[in-house]
């Protein structure tokens, strides 16, 4: 008989870790051995957080305010939230319809847990960002994937709404919509989105929107909240935070707005768990939306133009096919010719490269399911010198794989 160490729930044995944060340790590595590591995997801003946000924290905590806080958080950050998405969205949102969470994760997290039944099936548009696959499986949902179409360098990513529809089965409870998307940084017009609430409506399922990038709009295009609906609210679970937007990834503070009912329900499982969000982070977060906004905006700027610096420089390599970004901090280019050239996958090139050039970046494989095969995601969040560098060092390393 297993020793009760290895007694676990069934369920927790087939979850992986992130190959995100996997990276970055060896990444970390690396630097203590003196060596330079140029960073591509970085899913963070590498900016601090903003000065008049972390000095809130300070004050909060030297006036004591230690203590536990309401479950679903302090009022005044509710409200400071709602005001954000009310002005922002147009959106109506009411305090009781908020749900400040430890992290924007959390708040995923909770919705699913609270929605899905094993057997269930959520659709997840792949490439995606990885918890999504994972927190299904551990419930003992079944994660059904809808391919975003690499349409080239010109178009970039699609979603294909025809195939969504049809993966829907009389098992699917759940669509996750994140957009702007991790990894390809693409955004979903706004026809779509109201053709999904029609899908949601017609199938009676909901629909969790990650906008935890909405922020970060590196063009001129139509970035529409899913929150700005308010005719579909009853279709919505809204998660947001303060992670991207604020560099804040490890005060861990987000949100999720949802009908009121939803809440309390969501509530009774939040104080289950984790009590409440930390209290003097919460206070933060009041500050960090109510602005100053310039240190965002500067932030935004300065990830526009290490961007497009970006995708000239990848257009220079052979083999390399990037699309500009519309959002979020990442490039998703595809190494589909190189690969196939060379008869490798993408895991192992992503491999070589940290072993030979010490250059992380994060194969697309990354990104559950498989449809980021022969892909690379690369983060812009470095200095234009580090980028330059780091671009440097993978175009030698092409070279020597493909020409040696
Ligand atoms: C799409 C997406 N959603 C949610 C998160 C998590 O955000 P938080 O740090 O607030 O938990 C991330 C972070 O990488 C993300 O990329």
């Amino acid at each position: 008989m297993e020793p009760p160490t290895l007694r676990y729930r069934e369920s927790i044995k087939g979850i992986s870790g992130r190959k995100s944060f996997t990276y970055l340790a060896r990444a970390k590595e690396y630097s203590r051995k003196g060596i330079e590591v140029i960073n591509f995997g970085i899913g963070q801003p590498d900016i601090p957080t903003p000065k008049h946000i972390v000095e809130e924290a300070k004050r909060a905590l030297d006036n004591g305010f230690t203590g536990y806080t309401e479950s679903v958080g302090i009022l005044e950050l509710r409200e400071a939230v709602a005001e954000y998405l009310n002005t922002r969205y147009g959106s109506d949102v009411k305090t009781s319809e908020i749900i400040i969470t430890p992290g924007a994760l959390s708040a995923i997290y909770l919705a699913m847990i609270s929605f899905l039944d094993p057997g269930d099936e959520v659709i997840v548009i792949e490439p995606s960002y990885p918890p999504y696959t994972e927190i299904a499986k551990f419930i003992g949902a079944i994660p059904r994937y809808v391919p975003m179409i690499w349409m080239g360098s010109e178009e970039g990513f699609r979603l294909d709404l025809e195939s969504l529809e049809n993966s829907i089965t009389n098992r699917t409870k759940m669509i996750i919509l994140n957009n702007p998307h991790n990894p390809t940084g693409a955004v979903v017009p706004p026809r779509d989105i109201e053709r999904l609430f029609e899908i949601a409506k017609s199938y009676g399922v909901i629909i969790l929107a990650d906008e935890i990038y909405d922020n970060f709009i590196l063009e001129e295009t139509q970035f529409t909240s899913t929150i700005s609906f308010s005719e579909w609210r009853d279709y919505l679970l809204y998660v947001n935070g303060f992670s991207k937007t604020f560099s804040m990834t490890g005060w861990r503070l987000g949100y999720l707005v949802a009908r009121e009912e939803v809440i309390a329900k969501l509530s009774n499982l939040a104080v289950n768990i984790w009590s409440c969000p930390t209290s003097f982070v919460q206070k933060a977060g009041v500050i960090a939306l109510k602005g100053p906004w310039e240190p965002v905006k500067e932030m935004i700027n300065l990830f526009r133009k290490r961007r497009d610096y970006m995708v000239t420089k990848l257009r220079e390599i052979r083999g390399v096919e990037v699309w500009p970004s519309k959002a979020t901090f990442y490039l998703f280019p595809s190494i589909e010719k190189i690969l196939s050239n060379l008869n490798i996958d993408v895991d192992s090139f992503a491999e070589q490269l940290l072993e030979k050039k010490y250059v992380v970046v994060l194969p697309g494989t990354a990104f559950p399911d498989k449809a980021g095969r022969n892909f690379l995601r690369l983060s812009f969040s470095l200095n234009i010198k580090l980028i330059e560098k780091g671009i440097e060092r993978f175009k030698e390393f092409i070279d020597e794989l493909m020409y040696k």
